[in-house]
């Protein structure tokens, strides 16, 4: 079992590449499923999760290969079974959105429910309430949702909260639906845009994209073809540099990093006193000595992501004076707090609120990655805590993050992976 050690470091100087979206491949891989062809991607990020996806589509008929630099060519020959198996879904709760693509294009899929996240439940009813207006039927056994349609039918769909799966669920099976679906209340992360921009180029008819009304006027089956895509920029990861930045100090060039899908943190960043200038291909990121508190609220997209908090929660746990952040998307996502206050934060929390009093320093200590971001938050506060932190279950963290403790050594922080 490997864990990530990290000492007070700081600051911190140069520059980092900032990869592809994990939440981004991982839909673009699913669409795969939609046209037969090869496909190439990349800016194609490094982390587990993506090999996880690659063999559940694998086990569903679509053969891959990475080809290099950050490239992965796909195939599909048309010869799908489709049939997610619980021991690959289970292990990536994306998985998921492979059941809009293979009831389109199967007219049936079967597919083991996904489980829950350490940050809690996380259910599909409005994915399913979606497709069923679509003309979609379900039952649940053993286990599994085994869905029918023959075939889809367009609807008018508005969801009662924008979810960016069910979005991506109901957008890909309504490119192969018979009419044309209006998606009212979609989400509009730039992930779904990205997704959005590979169907219209393999021939799908998807208008208003990066709104939240899509229209999708449906096409036949062998109107559509493979293309080729380049997956946007993490701008999660992009984000834990900066964090990273905010309580070391220092300055860094986020090289990659699209500042327009990241205003509101920006925003929240540069009121805790950092500074964040466009630069061409990327961001100029400095800190003060110490950042300044601020009240943090997470949002669907445009506002501040669920993803950012754990990093903002950070951030707040040295900074000066007193924060409140509001969770508005999941309310059990304050269980890594615990494993930040073993650190000696001062964070308390009740329901969706937490209050965050800054402290001019945390004190090393053994902790564990509860999940990707949160994991990747435990690092970023070992970075400004005496002694050395020593983060084990380091497995979440790789499954969302290339190379993070590459890229923040390279930066000049104390940090190794040990056995
Ligand atoms: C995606 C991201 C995840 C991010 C989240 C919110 C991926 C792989 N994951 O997850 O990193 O934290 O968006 O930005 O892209 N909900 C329901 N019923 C449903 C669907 C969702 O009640 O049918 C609820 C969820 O429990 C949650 C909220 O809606 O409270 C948002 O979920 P959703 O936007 O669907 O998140 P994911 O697509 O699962």
């Amino acid at each position: 079992m490997q864990r990530i050690l990290v000492r007070r470091s700081g600051p911190l100087s140069g520059s980092v590449v900032v990869p592809g979206a994990k939440n981004s491949v991982l839909k673009l891989i699913a669409a795969t499923l939609m046209a037969d062809g090869v496909y190439e991607f990349s800016n194609v990020p490094g982390i587990s999760d993506v090999d996880t996806m690659v063999d559940l589509l694998e086990a569903l008929g679509v053969r891959s290969e990475r080809v290099g630099g950050g490239r992965m060519r796909l195939a599909n020959s048309g010869d799908l079974t489709p049939i997610a198996p619980y021991e690959l879904v289970e292990q990536i709760r994306a998985s998921i959105v492979v059941l809009g693509p293979l009831l389109a294009r199967c007219g049936y899929a079967k597919v083991s429910l996904p489980g829950g996240d350490d940050f809690g439940s996380r259910p599909i009813d409005m994915h399913i309430k979606g497709l069923e207006a679509m003309g979609a039927t379900f039952e649940f056994r053993h286990g599994y949702l085994e869905a029918r349609a023959e075939p889809l039918h367009g609807a008018d769909i508005t969801l009662s909260f924008p979810s960016v799966g069910a979005t991506e669920n109901i957008v890909m099976a309504a490119v192969l639906a018979k009419g044309t679906t209006v998606l009212d209340n979609a989400a509009r992360e730039p992930e779904i845009q990205d997704l959005c921009e590979l169907l219209n180029d393999m021939g799908a008819d998807i208008v208003n994209v990066g709104t939240s009304t899509l229209t999708i006027h449906g096409v036949a089956a062998d109107s559509l073809h493979a293309a080729d895509h380049v997956v946007v920029t993490d701008r999660i990861q992009a984000a834990t540099y900066m964090a990273a930045v905010g309580v070391c100090g220092g300055e860094i060039e986020v090289v990659g990093a699209r500042p327009e899908h990241m205003a509101m943190v920006i925003d929240r960043m540069a009121a805790m006193g950092m500074t964040i200038v466009d630069r061409p291909g990327g961001l100029f990121v400095a800190a003060p000595e110490r950042l300044r508190s601020v009240d943090v609220a997470t949002l669907p997209y445009p506002g501040v992501a669920t993803d950012y908090k754990p990093l903002l929660v950070t951030m707040l746990s040295v900074a000066d004076d007193v924060g409140i952040v509001t969770e508005n998307l999941y309310p059990g996502r304050f269980r890594y707090v615990e494993e930040l206050r073993r650190l000696g934060a001062d964070i308390r929390n009740d329901g969706h609120h937490a209050v965050v009093r800054g402290r001019p320093g945390l004190s090393g200590a053994p902790v564990r990655a509860p999940d990707i971001r949160a994991g990747a938050a435990l690092v970023i506060a070992g970075l400004v805590a005496d002694g050395e932190t020593s983060i084990s279950e380091i497995a979440h963290i790789d499954r969302g993050y290339e190379d993070l403790d590459g890229r923040l050594r390279r930066l000049g922080a104390d940090i190794e992976r040990a056995d």
